[in-house]
């Protein structure tokens, strides 16, 4: 996918100022490309792989874009709206204040309760969804029965699912009772339904499900229900590694 930008979007996206701002800073010299000075506003940049810097400094690139995290409650849907009048996790975002063209990125079903991301950056939602860049999903399980060390071995090096044999994924028995098994697992694929087809095929049904974290990021502040923008720090974190910014120098 092309996704090169104009040298003077790139500035302003790095909140350098107006485009036109921008455009001075280029016409005066002073911005490099991969350490060769280009001074063509038709320079085009792509932010996964050219490094720009201005009087030595690297230029990072943000795109202004909305990103949010949500703790969704049990009996929201993933989607943007529903023809049944359900709410919708967007409508969630709504509420909160927030605006623009925001979608989900990937899904929970109405009954799992966690971490899902919100946004209008189609680059950066694809490629969190992308088996490719292998974002880590940590889900908290809790199923019917007890897990047996067998059956986790087993959930660990793949099952069918259908048509479809999981990747090797980590999986913990955190309790267990006679009654119900708490199991924590982290994939890095998401098909649909998997953690509950995962069980399934295992011969275990799947009582509650909360997604713990994403990409290894945590959100311990959100209380279920909440809404937040993401901080830069958790921003830049999944940009690099979606790449779509590079890692610092250290
Ligand atoms: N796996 C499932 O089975 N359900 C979800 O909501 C997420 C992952």
């Amino acid at each position: 996918m092309n996704t090169k930008i104009r040298i003077n979007r790139y500035l302003a996206g790095a909140g350098l100022g107006s485009r036109r701002k921008c455009e001075k800073l280029v016409l005066g010299g002073s911005v490099r490309v991969n350490d060769i000075q280009v001074n063509n506003l038709s320079a085009r940049i792509d932010p996964e792989e050219d490094v720009v810097t201005i009087d030595g400094k690297w230029v990072e690139y943000r795109n202004c874009k909305t990103l949010l995290v949500l703790n969704k409650p049990e009996g929201v849907l993933s989607s943007t709206r529903d023809v049944r009048g359900r709410k919708t996790v967007i409508d969630m975002a709504k509420e909160a204040g927030f605006s623009g063209r925001l979608y989900p990125v990937g899904r929970l079903d109405i009954d799992t309760t966690g971490v899902i991301l919100l946004t209008d950056d189609g680059e950066l939602a694809y490629r969190l969804t992308h088996p490719k860049y292998e974002i880590a999903k940590t889900y908290q399980a809790r199923v019917k029965g007890m897990i047996a060390k067998n059956e986790e071995k087993k959930l660990a090096e793949g099952v069918d699912i259908g048509g479809y044999i999981t990747s090797h994924c980590y999986v913990k028995v955190v309790k267990v009772t006679s009654k119900y098994t708490d199991v924590e697992l982290t994939i890095r694929e998401g098909k649909k339904r998997q953690i509950k087809r995962m069980f399934s095929a295992i011969g275990h049904r799947v009582i509650k499900l909360n997604r713990k974290s994403l990409g290894g990021l945590e959100f311990r502040d959100l209380k279920i229900g909440e809404i937040r923008s993401l901080r830069k720090k958790e921003e830049n974190f999944l940009r690099e590694k979606t790449k779509l910014i590079l890692r610092r120098s250290k």
